[in-house]
């Protein structure tokens, strides 16, 4: 494959054109009159000049990739040495019909035919063309230049080799792309997207919550935008006439709001007018993020989750699929499937059931795959399975492992025993972060503990009681060195999520993190003088450390229980959120972790580490050796650079 050919200039079709170019194509982009090529030929300069500033590509490499770029008024000229043609001409289906009739006349016979169509079925298409089996929907995401997601449609005679070419192609101008494997309106993303923005939109018509309510509990829940606002963005006439079209394919379960005809009777389309749910005219909208939590998130998981089972159900794609999509189109913190599994597929399906008893609104009738899912206790994570099965989170004994968006969870799970410490969970955890720390996609790792009451309540007091109790604490104390060890060394940030009580050794495993995140009604202590003992694992020197000798010993030698709000007072914790928000703040505080370069990210707290254990001479030296070491890196070179560009930097971790 050496030609790509683009039918239509407009925002998609130009955008298109670019990717291909600078993937190295040869590009013919074709448009019907010379004043829309030369538009689209200046802002494909534009778009590349903007990549030199940044320092994306450099000046000669933006030459070459718009000397690539030819155009024309012709779709035979243009496709007659092919290898593919996208077509991005207006949403029409005769217009496309009459588009790809012509391409077929004059493509070769090994051409590939796409469409860019996001609302029309690829098989109405291909049946204007001679050769359906070599007709498939390439369905990019706006603006093309940046969003990372191709939706590659099968239409009903694409063959599997056309599939194949097609999918690689794909890759080669550097996109990832998700396979829809029937031809059915709306694909995949914008399914579950409309649905979405159909819950919000009704949500606000009905008076349950106002457009800032709703954007502001999205925000809260990780979302990067709020859905009001990306509606706005995508502009609001060609959202409706996607969701009319949604409407006319599925009747009842997809219902075009009043809300949104209203604006765009009114001429208010989003950002691009200036006017939509929000005014444009001096930038973008402020949110006030102290309003979330006003609309129940939830509820736009539960109708992104059924969308997703009727998916599934129809044979569209698998819950993998769907996720990525999910995430990579719309920006979704995590897949529905995986966020459905979190919530419980029982609390989805009582959700759904309960709007829909409310509202008499088809849109919450629960797919018939989450009724299956519930009579074979298919639960979501809870239960093991649900759209995924949970293999991991049975291996250890003593601790879970779960994995969420980039953060690595290991939860300490001996609830009846308000998980107390043993030498084997000391073990578990410390493989746990073996693994973690392999596993390319985790950032950062939370430790928190099992039920509601306890992050951990210490060693566990029961096994000093056995007859040879030095038997034991020798274990616990080489379990304990060891993993405090890989802890203060451990390259991804390690937060202590300390849901409920953190006494004795619960509090130095907290201690041994990097950051500690604590609810409101946690409490924190060294009791073991109270037990005729005393801290074993740093609750004596690091405490010191961390809090002052005077408050180490008060803490210490009374035995007594502290609050969070003291534990934030003096320096030890790092913040305090109320029982509910505990995750979220976790994932928050990783996401903003995970935007930061990882090499310094290590060796800044190794420096910390090693530095306050001993002389300021030594700590000096270690710090200048780690501090030159990250010069001879990539990420500084990025983090320089980026700085004197003032742009945002992309480190990755080399
Ligand atoms: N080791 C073993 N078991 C422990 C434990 C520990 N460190 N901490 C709590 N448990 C067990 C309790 O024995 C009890 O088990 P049971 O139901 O079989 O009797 C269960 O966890 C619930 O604890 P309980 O004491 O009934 O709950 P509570 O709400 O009254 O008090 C604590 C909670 C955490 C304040 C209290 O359990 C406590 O003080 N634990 C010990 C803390 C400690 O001294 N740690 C240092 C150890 S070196």
């Amino acid at each position: 494959m050496r030609k790509v050919a683009v039918i239509g200039a407009g925002v998609m079709g130009h955008g298109i054109a670019q990717v291909c170019a600078m993937a190295g194509f040869e590009v013919s982009l074709v448009d019907i009159s010379e004043e829309i090529l030369k538009r689209a030929l200046q802002q494909i300069m534009q778009s590349l000049n903007k990549l030199v500033e940044k320092g994306a590509i450099t000046k000669e490499d933006a030459t070459k990739v718009f000397e690539r770029i030819k155009t024309s008024l012709s779709i035979a000229e243009a496709v007659k040495d092919a290898d593919v043609v996208i077509e991005a001409v207006p949403e029409n289906l005769e217009l496309k019909r009459q588009v790809f009739r012509q391409i077929d006349m004059h493509a070769p016979p090994h051409t590939i035919l796409a469409s860019n169509t996001s609302t029309l079925r690829i098989t109405d298409i291909a049946a204007a063309t001679s050769r359906p089996s070599r007709v498939v929907g390439t369905h990019f995401f706006n603006p093309p230049q940046l969003m990372p997601l191709v939706e590659v449609v099968k239409g009903e005679q694409t063959s599997d080799d056309t599939i194949s070419e097609i999918l690689n192609f794909v890759s080669k101008i550097g996109k990832q792309s998700i396979l829809c494997k029937k031809d059915v309106k709306g694909f995949i993303v914008n399914r579950i997207g409309s649905q979405v923005f159909e819950e919000c939109l009704w949500a606000v018509y009905r008076g349950e919550a106002t457009v800032e309510e709703v954007d502001a509990s999205i925000r809260a829940a990780g979302f990067p935008m709020g859905m009001f606002e990306l509606m706005d963005f995508i502009g609001l006439d060609p959202l409706l006439m996607g969701l009319r079209v949604l409407e006319e394919a599925y009747g009842d379960r997809f219902k075009v709001p009043p809300l949104l005809e209203d604006l765009v009777k009114k001429g208010k389309y989003g950002r691009k007018s200036g006017q939509g749910f929000y005014d444009w005219s001096k930038g973008r909208p402020l949110i006030k993020l102290e309003l979330a939590g006003k609309y129940d998130i939830n509820r736009v998981w539960a109708v992104a989750v059924n969308e997703a089972a009727h998916l599934i159900s129809e044979g569209v794609a698998d819950p993998l699929t769907i996720d990525r999509g999910m995430k990579l189109a719309q920006n979704f913190p995590a897949g529905p499937c995986e966020k459905g599994d979190e919530i419980g597929i029982d609390n989805i399906f009582n959700l759904l059931n309960e709007l829909y008893q409310k509202h008499n609104d088809a849109r919450y009738r629960p797919a018939p795959l989450l009724e299956e899912f519930i009579k074979s206790n298919r639960l979501g994570r809870k239960q093991g399975i649900g759209f995924y099965e949970y293999k991991a989170a049975k291996k250890f004994d003593t601790i879970l492992v779960e994995k969420e968006r980039n953060v690595g969870w290991i939860i300490l799970n001996r609830p009846e025993k308000m998980n107390a410490i043993t030498p084997k969970m000391l073990e578990e955890v410390s493989l746990a972060l073996d693994e973690l720390e392999r596993d390319p996609e985790i950032r950062c790792v939370a430790i928190t503990g099992a039920g509601d009451r306890a992050f951990c309540a210490g060693a566990d007091i029961s096994a000093f009681s056995l007859t040879n109790p030095m038997n034991e604490f020798f274990m616990l104390y080489k379990a304990r060195k060891d993993l405090e060890s890989k802890m203060e060394r451990y390259s991804k940030p390690i937060i202590a999520a300390i849901n409920g009580y953190a006494l004795g050794g619960g509090l130095e495993l907290a201690m041994a993190c990097d950051l500690r995140i604590a609810v409101d009604t946690a409490q924190l202590g060294q009791p073991e003088v109270t037990i005729g003992i005393i801290p074993g694992w740093g609750g004596t020197y690091k405490l010191a450390r961390l809090v002052g000798i005077a408050k180490a010993k008060e803490i210490s030698m009374l035995g007594k229980r502290i609050t969070a709000q003291e534990a934030l007072q003096i320096g030890l914790v790092n913040k305090v959120v109320p029982k509910d928000r505990l995750k979220e703040e976790v994932l928050s505080t990783a996401s903003e972790l995970s935007r930061l370069p990882p090499l310094a990210l290590w060796l800044v707290k190794l420096s910390i580490e090693a530095g306050s254990q001993t002389s300021s001479d030594i700590a000096r030296l270690i710090e200048v050796a780690l501090h030159s070491l990250l010069f001879s890196t990539e990420d500084a070179k990025e983090g320089f650079s980026a700085f004197l560009h003032k742009r945002k930097p992309e480190f990755k971790g080399k």
